[in-house]
């Protein structure tokens, strides 16, 4: 048998992407290995949204260079969004690279890996249609399935619909079905993912119809969704939120900046102030939900008054949870191209304030859970004997701790009193 390391990085999408491509290739002979100086092909599966992310893949390869000399028969691939950018130029760079593919062509993967070669295609047909059932491996309790992918917004900033095409959904039974083999499997909660998952428009159905149906699948107990687009937050899911008891009180709600003149720059399409309106709609129905976002600092234009309206916003809007980064002109982007360029430097230290705003709204809301009950999806061992790590309803880690009974098993969901909060987890003992 052949094996194959698989790296994925950037988003939850490559995770996923990267577990189809592992599978696609297990009719061929491969099986997976965590060891890359035991594989037999490694596939860096590659993320192109900031520079560093992109830049991370060619040093990457620059550390596999002498396992390959000393093997000369291991096969090296590139995927993801790095390969859909920059397609033969990866080979030109670095030779060693024996293919490279494309997120939507990668169930042509076992061909390439035979011959080698460069396909980003972004072809006619569904790469759904071509991979195989979801083989009988056992999994962690927690999933992820994409059920939507690509992106026509065309922020000013972003690569992504330029890697990942156009925005396409997919057929809601297809999924429903992919759920229930994953339950089958033992899984207990799916991370329904899309770039703009709550576009979502297959066969007619919306995101809040999709999670309807998921939500009779017995096996499946929780299920989370994201990124959402805040143009596309559509009555009927925020009515989800209060309505279905298996749909998770978290969201993931980026906003990027909180002033309306780099909102406009940015193409977002919206204001500051229907953003905070839209959360009101949304805690109205789930007061307790746990908000998080993404921002961007120094993107060009952005004024230090600006960049106050952006800590003004956050300040409104509380997050539990967020990711911020400092601006990165990306190759083929509109905003690239402009003028009014912010000093790096500048945009490092917004970024630095910003995220100790941040950082203190989330322990706050760490701090909130102390004392109240929770219910944790246990997914793995914890570092001490008899402890068991998991997630909360608001997505927080948890650690449950050990009380002298039989420890719950991987996959169980316990009702628990948060007892305590670290900087990066709560510490829970058992209720029942
Ligand atoms: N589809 C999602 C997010 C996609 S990328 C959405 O619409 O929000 C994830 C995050 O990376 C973005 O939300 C943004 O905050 C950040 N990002 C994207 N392009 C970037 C760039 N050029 N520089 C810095 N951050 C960027
Ligand atoms: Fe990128 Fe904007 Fe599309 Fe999100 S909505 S993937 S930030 S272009
Ligand atoms: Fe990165 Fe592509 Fe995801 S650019 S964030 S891997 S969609």
């Amino acid at each position: 048998m052949k094996k194959v390391h698989l790296k994925a990085y950037g988003c939850q999408m490559n995770v996923y992407d990267g577990e189809r491509m592992v599978e696609a290739l297990v009719p061929s002979g491969y099986a997976p290995t965590d060891d890359p100086a035991e594989a037999d092909l490694i596939l860096l599966n590659t993320c192109h949204i900031r520079e560093k992310a992109a830049e991370k893949v060619y040093s990457d390869l620059g550390r596999l260079k002498p396992l390959k000399a000393a093997r000369p028969d291991l096969k090296v691939g590139v995927a993801g969004c790095v390969a859909q950018a920059e397609g033969g130029e990866i080979v030109r760079r670095q030779p060693m690279v024996d293919f490279v593919v494309g997120p939507q062509s990668y169930h042509r993967l076992p061909d390439l890996v035979a011959k080698g070669g460069v396909d980003t295609d972004m072809p006619e047909e569904s790469k759904f249609d071509h991979l195989p059932a979801r083989p009988k491996v056992r999994r962690a309790p927690a999933a992820f399935l994409t059920v939507q992918e690509g992106c026509d917004k065309f922020c000013a900033f972003c690569v992504v619909p330029y890697t990942r095409g156009a925005e396409v959904s997919r057929d809601p039974g297809r999924i429903v079905a992919e759920a229930e083999e994953l339950a089958a499997r033992g899984v207990r909660e799916v991370t329904l993912l899309g770039q703009n998952v709550n576009a979502y428009h297959g066969g007619g159905a919306t995101l809040a119809d999709l999670i309807g149906r998921l939500a009779r699948i017995e096996g499946i107990a929780r299920i989370r969704y994201t990124t959402s687009h805040p143009n596309d937050m559509g009555e009927d899911l925020i009515e989800a939120h209060a309505a279905e008891a298996k749909l998770m009180p978290y969201l993931h709600l980026p906003v990027q900046s909180g002033s309306d003149r780099v909102l406009k720059a940015m193409n977002r399409k919206h204001t500051a102030e229907a953003y905070l309106r839209l959360l009101e709609r949304i805690r109205a129905a789930r007061p307790d939900i746990a908000l998080s976002g993404d921002f961007i600092t120094g993107f060009p234009g952005e004024t230090a008054e600006d960049f106050e309206a952006t800590l003004a916003l956050v300040r409104e809007a509380r997050y539990a949870h967020a990711f911020s980064f400092r601006y990165s002109p990306r190759p083929g982007t509109p905003a690239a191209e402009r003028a009014g360029r912010v000093d790096p430097e500048v945009a490092a230290e917004r970024l630095h304030r910003l995220q100790a705003l941040l950082t203190g709204q989330q322990r706050a809301a760490q701090e909130a859970m102390v004392g109240r009950e929770a219910a944790v999806l246990v997914e793995r061992d914890g570092r001490l004997p008899g402890q068991r790590a998991g997630k909360s309803e608001h997505l927080m880690a948890v650690h449950v701790e050990p009380d002298g009974a039989e420890p719950p098993a991987i996959g169980a969901i316990v009702p628990v009193r948060i007892a305590a909060a670290g900087p990066n987890s709560l510490s829970a003992v058992r209720t029942g």
